[in-house]
């Protein structure tokens, strides 16, 4: 089993375990999914410093930190990507029913889920934000599905910011990952507990925008 493993299957694996269980579902309510991901958007940096407060090698943990950078908008708070989606959810008529009323079982799941990442070890807590970052584009084409179920024109969806942006940042953040999860494996550590936080990172998307 551990020799069939590499660093480009595991993410596959992990994405493909997305896609089964996610994708293929399909979305019911957009409005539901709209409002657990974009309350996932607004607190996702802090995923990225719980796996930091984790990270002993210098080179990682800038990698995490440029990650989380990114999502706060590199430098310019008008360009947090919470924020570019709430701008784009605005241009829905549904608009206030997807900005409130999120069930506060998934403000629970994500708090624990804070707490389980910081108490993981180094190699899990690199697992998981490469299985929180393998499905991004998956993830942003359900997004777009549920965009276009609450009434915003393919077109504004594709020229607005947080699109704009993510078509071009989703590739990098992969990269991060790639990159963070290639020193680890240099430096010896065990793809076993990588594929254990990766499988983590899987079952809370799951849990967290699945079935919407
Ligand atoms: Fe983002």
């Amino acid at each position: 089993m551990m020799m069939l493993l590499s660093r480009e299957n595991l993410e596959d694996i992990l994405r493909s375990r997305f896609c089964k269980q996610v994708v293929e579902q399909g979305i019911n309510d957009a409005v539901k999914f709209l409002q657990r991901w974009s309350y996932l958007s607004s607190q996702v940096t802090r995923l990225h410093g719980a796996a930091l407060a984790r990270i002993h090698i210098p080179d990682i943990q800038y990698l995490l930190a440029e990650i989380a950078y990114g999502e706060c908008g590199f430098g310019n708070k008008d360009k947090i990507h919470s924020k570019l989606l709430v701008n784009l959810i605005n241009q829905s008529p549904f608009s206030c029913s997807i900005t409130q009323g999120l069930d506060k079982i998934f403000v629970q799941l994500f708090e624990e889920t804070v707490m389980e990442l910081s108490h993981m070890s180094q190699d899990e807590a690199i697992g998981f934000i490469v299985g929180l970052e393998a499905p991004a584009y998956q993830i942003l084409q359900l997004l777009q599905q549920a965009l276009l179920k609450v009434g915003i024109l393919e077109k504004d969806i594709i020229k607005s910011e947080y699109f704009v942006i993510h078509n071009l940042v989703e590739k990098e953040h992969q990269e991060s990952g790639h990159e963070a999860m290639e020193m680890i494996m240099n430096s010896g550590f065990e793809l076993s507990q990588i594929h254990k936080g990766g499988d983590q990172a899987i079952n809370f998307l799951i849990k967290m925008i699945g079935d919407a």
